[in-house]
């Protein structure tokens, strides 16, 4: 058996916008069983939804990265113990996608490299602000050009505690990302280039009061409000309540807020603002993840 431990992931940041993404110590682990009949076992979060055939995204991935090495697929089967919430916006699906490619991997007998698996699953993603961040732990930058990944691995301070909101409905990627149009003001473009820049220099610099600024978004969150009216009652909350600074975490549904020290008051607010405006849902405190996935035990 070979297991792999892939952590959540809080992408965007604000601003960051398909740039940007955070690693959080809360994990999903994806088991090969090198032998068949073919047979998808799930627990935990979306053991009741996710698809048990070959149609299931781990054994999809499965399958592309043998396409990808030209060899043919052997037999295998999956267990997955899944523990982070599927409302959206926590990087479920990359760590179907990042665990596949390093189990399929270990079992092919280590061909790909790190930078080799991380641009297939880009290719399999579409976007690399989850998935980069799943492979290599941290906040990582991810710029794409023409296929090529290019990421950058930026140092986090330590004092730093997260929040995250978990509303109590879904927001499905591909929905969220039809909202969002196609050309925006320069105006709006200068206006995230300068706070992504900025979200970035803060947390090298542990400058974090300059967060609540660097968090600000013109490019997506505007449009995404739709699919989650009272987003900003929230966000203003959070803030009110000391977090240095509150996204929609990557498409949605779920929020999340870095705080100084303790995370406490901001989970209340979140929980009370929601309550406030009848948002279905409940907080809870969530580490960083300096670390991204690793392969846990092989038996
Ligand atoms: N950057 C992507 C988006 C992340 O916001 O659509 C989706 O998880």
């Amino acid at each position: 058996m070979i297991v792999a431990r892939i952590p959540a992931t809080s992408a965007n940041l604000g601003a960051g916008f398909d740039c940007l993404g955070l690693a959080l110590r809360l994990h999903n682990d994806v088991a090969l069983i090198e032998d068949g009949p073919f047979r998808v076992e799930i627990s935990g979060e979306g053991a009741d939804t996710l698809p048990r055939d070959r149609a299931n995204l781990v054994a999809r991935t499965i399958f592309r990265y043998y396409e990808a090495i030209g060899r043919p697929t052997p037999l295998f089967s999956l267990r997955m113990l899944n523990r982070i919430p599927m409302t959206g916006g926590l990087g479920s699906s990359s760590t179907a996608i990042v665990g596949g490619l390093l189990v399929a991997n270990r079992l092919a007998g280590e061909p790909m490299t790190r930078d080799d698996l991380l641009r297939l699953a880009l290719e399999i993603e579409g976007h690399p602000d989850n998935v980069a961040p799943a492979m290599l732990g941290g906040l990582v930058l991810s710029v794409v050009e023409g296929g090529r990944l290019t990421t950058l691995q930026v140092p986090l301070p330590d004092t730093l505690r997260a929040a995250i909101f978990l509303p109590g409905f879904t927001i499905s990627t591909r929905e969220a990302r039809r909202r969002l149009p196609t050309r925006v003001p320069l105006e709006d473009a200068v206006f995230n280039v300068g706070r992504a820049a900025l979200f970035v220099a803060a947390m090298a610099t542990g400058q974090v009061d300059l967060l609540r600024t660097a968090t600000q978004d013109r490019l997506h969150q505007p449009y995404r409000q739709v699919l989650f009216p009272a987003m900003p009652r929230l966000f203003e909350a959070a803030l009110n309540a000391g977090a240095l600074g509150v996204w929609l975490s990557g498409a949605g549904s779920a929020l999340m807020a870095l705080a100084r020290d303790d995370a406490g008051p901001v989970i209340e607010a979140f929980e009370r603002a929601a309550r406030t405006h009848g948002v279905a849902g409940r907080a809870r405190a969530v580490d960083l993840s300096p670390t991204g996935a690793e392969l846990v035990d092989e038996g």
